[in-house]
């Protein structure tokens, strides 16, 4: 699929196979794509446990599950518990900015140096980081980051996913969580049993409302010709709802045995 398609297609899908498994080779692709996102500094701290529905006891299952996400969990064949580990920084002292100056990423044109990093990236950024009360929030946006590129590889490989919300305590108990790993959330994983469509592209604010040029007051210009050609390439598709939604899901209730 083009970038833009899978981009334009991804949407959560609630409604999966539950009886089709995931091709642990699928799963791991995710994973790849993860790996390959960007953090600050390089520092990774996005851990994942990958949980296959069908082996969990009945009653670590009923626990794990909340009000907002018990029916998607049920019909996901495959669960990944995502999470921030905030001892990576800590454990690491600037090694990590200095591998990306060994190899030759982080440059001296820059002002990158091994002594940089000792006299500033360490003692004044770094370190400070690792102490301040905004540092879980702010790795989680790196997070949220290589997170996106499994959900996108996902749409690739012919799956669906939704992120939801678990039960964070169970989890820590279930599935071994250390100490340091900070909840963020649950990618749901299978093959969709909806439409690839699901009732169309899923409504957002519009655009000048959310994006800006040079000052918080000055919306960006949205250029209709842009669009348009977004849309040729499949990255804007029809808005939901389609018409035939509210029967889909009629009949996906029934199909899954669930209320209509
Ligand atoms: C971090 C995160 C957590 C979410 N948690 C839930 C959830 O607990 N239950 C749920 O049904 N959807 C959840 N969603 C899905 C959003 O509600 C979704 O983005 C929205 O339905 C429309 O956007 P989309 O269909 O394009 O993804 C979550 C999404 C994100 C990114």
């Amino acid at each position: 699929m083009e970038f833009t398609e899978v981009i334009g297609i991804r949407r959560s899908i609630r409604f999966f196979d539950p009886d089709r498994p995931v091709e642990r080779e699928k799963v791991q692709k995710i994973l790849e794509a993860m790996r390959l996102g960007s953090c600050a500094m390089n520092a990774q701290w996005l851990r994942a446990v990958v949980v296959y529905r069908d082996q969990l006891s009945p009653e670590t299952f009923e626990k794990l599950k909340l009000p907002v996400a018990g029916v998607i969990m049920e019909l996901a064949p495959v669960h990944i518990y995502c999470y921030g580990d905030l001892s990576v920084i800590a454990k690491d002292h600037g090694a990590r900015p200095k591998q990306l100056i060994d190899i030759g990423a982080l440059a001296p044109s820059h002002g990158w140096t091994h002594r940089f990093v000792d006299e500033f990236v360490w003692p004044q950024l770094l370190e400070p980081l690792t102490q301040s009360p905004h540092y879980p929030v702010a790795m989680a946006f790196d997070n949220g980051g290589c997170a996106t590129q499994g959900v996108l590889m996902a749409y690739e490989e012919g799956l669906g996913a939704c992120w939801t919300a678990f039960n964070t305590e169970v989890a820590k108990e279930a599935f071994g969580i250390p100490d340091d790993w900070v909840p963020h959330y649950l990618l749901n994983l299978g093959y969709p049993a909806e439409s690839r469509e699901a009732g169309g592209q899923r409504p957002r604010p519009p655009f000048e409302e959310l994006y800006f040029e040079g000052h918080a007051s000055k919306p960006f210009r949205r250029d209709e010709a842009v669009v348009e050609e977004l849309r040729q390439r499949k990255m804007i598709q029809a808005p939901a709802p389609l018409p035939n939604r509210q029967q889909e899901l009629r009949e996906l209730a029934r199909r899954l045995g669930l209320p209509e």
